[in-house]
């Protein structure tokens, strides 16, 4: 029998928020239609955001929002997107789509969308084919109270007040499409843009966040790590606060990616392989990263993450539009699990995209809307928003699989927060249920206040515009708890949380 025992006398650290964040480009529908249709739109809107969008995004406490991008970033002049919009400057998106961007949607509108949301702030600067005084000018019009060009400029747009920037990326991919740079290059380039992040509010500092990784490229976090660590007594601004990690989960490799919804049994073990090696990446990347920075200074932000596969038939292959099933709900519970283990390292990620991009919490399609089954994860999971981690292991946990696409057949994570545990726990496995045998180490009788599960019938089920709720979060009933004791039947394929105090 399968146990999972829980010391909750042992108490692992907090599991920051934003570890739940979400990322938005200007790529495809994902800010145009999906988030922002304008003040004149016949889509209910407030000052331009969707508002059935605004209010579903808000039920999964969004904490914290990554925009303009991604590649676009890097191509991305803040000055075209002020002012009044009629007169703002129109571009082509070359990256995605080779569409118009009429950049009716700025940093104003962005501020306004994370107001809306509650959310903080995370702006991706423009290392790639931007200057320094580009990039220095836009944190003083975003953050600078007194009298100044910048600030004045803001006030003139209708904006008296500064805004927070609680993030701010000083480039992003510059191995890739943010110009690519050798790490030595972009690290020297690193140490001087972000000298001109200044920190206008001392009080709400700006974290800064240095280009980091794609995937497994440990020399590129070595060389940034070496040239950009400086370990800065309490009193001064070390030169970064965090350092990125991209990784994407495409089970048939780039090129060919894979259908979203149509795969075989073997299809979905590799994309669960796949998205568990998320867990080595932070383990080796943590390991380099601990030798400069041993007293965890700096976080790691994980700011792409998700699954990436073929667009759906007949969509703008440059608009990275896909379907979300159960498989996707299953990448979304390894990822959280692997992060919230990680919460010493792993302080802020963001899965890519939030509406109608990759691995969507939301899809629209004109005024209608739906849920994804990320949705349903990311609502679950956000009990563990800056609750703290306990200590948890399992036992009498083997593999499941196919061929070399192996992986444990549960993963779980356990937090605690208000006196309440959350107990995550997925079952990978395409085909067996799992019994599993709960343990706390103080041996008293707990009281379970909450239990659901994510999950369907078939693994290839999704919810469509006409079907918007075939996979969704539903109470889970698999439970018994008697004399201390929980005991939990784990159905095949699915993401469960179960909360007791
Ligand atoms: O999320 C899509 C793209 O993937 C981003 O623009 C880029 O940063 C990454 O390669």
């Amino acid at each position: 029998m399968a146990k999972l025992v829980i010391n909750e006398t042992n108490k692992l650290g907090k599991i920051e928020p934003e570890i739940y964040g979400h990322f938005s480009e200007h790529l495809g529908r994902c800010i145009y239609e999906g988030l922002y249709v304008g003040e004149n739109s016949d889509i209910p809107n407030v000052n331009g955001m969707r508002t059935d969008v605004v209010n579903a995004l808000k039920e999964i406490q969004v904490p914290v929002l990554r925009w303009p991008g991604g590649c676009f970033a890097d191509e991305y002049h803040w000055k075209d997107g002020i002012g009044e919009k009629s007169k703002r400057k129109k571009m082509i998106n070359t990256h995605w789509g080779g569409v118009t961007e009429d950049n009716s949607f700025g940093t104003h509108e962005f501020m306004e969308l994370c107001r809306q949301l509650g959310c903080k702030t995370y702006v991706n600067g423009n290392v790639g084919s931007g200057t320094v005084q580009e990039m220095s000018e836009w944190v003083e019009y975003m953050t600078f109270k007194g009298v100044s060009p910048m600030a004045d400029l803001r006030k003139e747009n209708g904006h008296e007040e500064p805004w927070r920037v609680d993030y701010f990326g000083v480039g992003n991919e510059n191995w890739g499409c943010g110009g690519n740079m050798t790490p030595e290059f972009y690290a020297n380039e690193y140490r001087r843009y972000q000298t001109y992040v200044r920190q206008y509010d001392e009080k709400n500092p700006i974290k800064k966040i240095a280009c980091g990784p794609n995937v497994a490229d440990y020399a590129w976090t070595e060389g940034v790590m070496k040239t950009c660590f400086r370990n800065a007594p309490d009193f001064m601004h070390g030169f970064m606060d965090l350092i990125s990690l991209h990784y994407y989960t495409h089970p048939e490799g780039w090129e060919i990616k894979g259908s979203a919804t149509d795969y075989t049994d073997e299809g979905w073990y590799k994309t669960l392989n796949k998205a568990y090696y998320m867990d080595e990446l932070i383990r080796r990347h943590g390991a380099i990263i601990d030798q400069y920075d041993p007293e965890k200074k700096i976080g790691l932000s994980v700011d792409e993450w998700g699954t990436w596969f073929t667009v759906e038939p007949g969509t703008n292959p440059g608009f990275l539009y896909q379907q979300s099933t159960v498989r996707d709900a299953l990448v979304a519970g390894i990822h959280f699990n692997i992060f919230n283990k990680h919460c010493d390292r792993v302080k802020l990620a963001c899965v890519a995209q939030m509406v109608n991009v990759l691995q969507a919490v939301i899809l629209t399609d004109g005024e209608k809307m739906l849920k994804t089954p990320t949705w349903h994860v990311f609502h679950m999971y956000r009990h563990h928003q800056g609750a703290t981690l306990l200590e948890s292991a399992l036992s009498g946990v083997g593999e499941t699989g196919m061929d070399e696409w192996k992986v444990p057949e549960l993963t779980e994570s356990v937090s605690e927060k208000d006196g309440v545990i959350t107990i995550t726990v997925n079952n990978l496995s395409i085909s067996d249920a799992k019994e599993l045998e709960v343990q706390f180490a103080g041996d008293k009788a707990m009281e379970v206040t909450e239990a659901s599960i994510v999950t369907s019938a078939d693994v290839h089920d999704h919810n469509t515009f006409d079907a918007p709720e075939v996979v969704k979060e539903e109470t889970f009933t698999g439970y018994r708890a008697e004399g201390g004791k929980l005991s939990l039947t784990l159905p095949k394929s699915s993401v469960v949380c179960i909360r007791v105090k």
